[in-house]
């Protein structure tokens, strides 16, 4: 019998995770770790399955320079082991469901024409979306991934700190990424905290949990 340690998920995510304002820039995660954070981006969850984005891993120091002087000039984008900036597809089309059908039908082996259905299901999906619906549809699938690399890291104790303030527009522009149909939206600098960051040890502010639920 495999035995499985469990992990206090809970207990990661009050005692461990928060968002690192500084990184010590000399400590490396392994190409083993950043893989297993590609991975578990990869395993996030999307509408449909159809993963509207790319995970852009910035390892070029001049580049990520450049990015972080786009983000107000907050550290963690230079100083963190690894940079990941998450972009959203600016459109939904068909070619791009096409492509997931045929990915479907070789995974599972099953024949093409079993999924037209489903595909026509997302086919008229996009096709009631403005190009701003779409767009900001993708963009929220996006998110998904983000909370999922929080939650795998703080499990693994990596540091990790979500980023939204940067001009995105200013990071399409150095990445190339307009061109490809795709928007900066999101970024997560990965690594190992400084001593010196004196957030580690602030209590978290969070409502009650009975402000944020309510049950009926
Ligand atoms: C979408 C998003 C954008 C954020 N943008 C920034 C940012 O640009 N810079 C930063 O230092 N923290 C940023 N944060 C971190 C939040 O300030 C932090 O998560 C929040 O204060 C709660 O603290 P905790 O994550 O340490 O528990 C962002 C968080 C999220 C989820």
């Amino acid at each position: 019998m495999e035995i499985v340690e469990k992990v206090d998920v809970i207990e990661r995510l009050t005692n461990f995770r928060y968002a690192t304002k500084k990184f010590d820039s000399s400590k490396k995660l392994t190409e083993e770790q950043v893989n297993n954070i590609l991975a578990a981006l990869n395993l996030s969850a999307s509408s449909f399955g159809l993963q509207p984005y790319k995970f852009i891993l910035v390892n070029d120091p001049e580049v990520r320079e450049k990015l972080k002087n786009a983000a107000f000039g907050q550290t963690q984008v230079t100083d963190a082991s690894h940079l990941i900036v998450f972009a959203h597809k600016t459109s939904m089309d068909h070619g791009f469901i096409e492509k997931y059908i045929d990915n479907i039908a070789t995974t599972r082996d099953v024949p093409r024409e079993a999924l037209g259905g489903f595909e026509d299901v997302m086919k008229g999906t996009a096709n009631n979306l403005t190009e701003d619906a779409a767009a900001y549809w993708n963009a929220r699938q996006t998110y998904i991934a983000l909370g999922n690399l929080l939650t795998y890291c703080a499990v693994e104790g990596i540091d990790a700190c979500p980023m939204e303030g940067f001009d995105g527009n200013a990071f399409d522009e150095i990445l190339g990424l307009k061109e490809k149909g795709l928007h900066a939206v999101v970024i997560a600098p990965v690594g190992y905290r400084s001593e010196e960051d004196g957030m580690q040890h602030a209590k978290k502010v969070r409502r009650p949990i009975s402000e944020i639920v309510e049950v009926i």
